[in-house]
């Protein structure tokens, strides 16, 4: 095993989503777009060779060309966030905006044994990164939001997090680029490397994050 195998590559490039593409179908097909292109840059940075993106019957991710591979996009106001990782082993991604509640999902999401463990956020980021932690890790396992439940946050430390299903641990790593917290699930003891778009670490969009809460 080389060096690169214990490292897991993740791309996170911003785009603008500016009238015509800040609604409807063009929103959808832009972001798709910028997700594809995120998706082969981190392919290039692992020297994989993708071939057919196809799906199974969950909609999860079908290897392709021997590697695996997880998309993740959403969007705040005009700034559209899409997040790719590809990876010899089972990989998943998943992004979110801080402060965007799931009430119907809160009890699932973060119970009181997991709050404590980010007892150093507040409220919208503990949510935040438990909600993609287990999102990351449903995709990872190509699962659905159906087995959401089934997921703990079992320990978290700075950026790294473990999450229990069952008898088995996932290790996450998280990474916050306001107002969006990412998070990835792979192998335990991989190496992140993450690719990120300067313009979101450089905080050129300072507007829109004033006033709200950092994770
Ligand atoms: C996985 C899921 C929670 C992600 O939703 P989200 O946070 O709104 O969206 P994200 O942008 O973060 O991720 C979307 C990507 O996740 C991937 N994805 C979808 N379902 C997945 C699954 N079961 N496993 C792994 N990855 C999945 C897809 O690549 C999708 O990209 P696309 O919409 O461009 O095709 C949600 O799509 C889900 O629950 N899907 C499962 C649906 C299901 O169980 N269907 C059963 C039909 S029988």
């Amino acid at each position: 095993m080389t060096a690169l195998d214990e490292e897991l590559v993740v791309v996170a490039r911003s785009t603008t989503l500016e009238p015509p593409l800040d609604r409807g179908t063009e929103r959808v097909a832009h972001l798709r777009a910028v997700t594809l292109a995120a998706l082969a840059e981190a392919a290039s940075f692992r020297g994989a060779k993708l071939g057919p993106l196809e799906k199974d019957e969950r909609d999860a991710p079908r290897p392709s060309g021997g590697w695996h591979w997880s998309i993740s996009h959403t969007s705040q106001g005009a700034l559209g966030l899409a997040v790719a990782s590809v990876s010899r082993s089972p990989v998943g991604v998943d992004a979110e905006v801080v402060g965007r509640g799931r009430p119907e999902l809160a009890l699932h999401v973060l119970s009181p044994a997991e709050r404590a463990l980010l007892a150093t956020l507040n409220e919208a980021a503990a949510f935040a990164r438990a909600w993609t932690a287990k999102e990351a890790v449903l995709k990872k396992l190509g699962l659905g939001l159906m087995a959401l439940s089934e997921l703990r946050l079992e320990d978290a430390a700075g950026d790294q997090g473990v999450l229990l299903r069952g008898d088995t641990r996932h290790a996450v790593e998280w990474l916050s680029v306001p107002p969006f917290v990412l998070a990835v699930a792979g192998k335990a003891r991989e190496r992140v490397d993450w690719r990120v778009d300067p313009r979101l670490r450089a905080g050129e969009h300072d507007e829109r994050r004033r006033g709200r809460s950092r994770s």
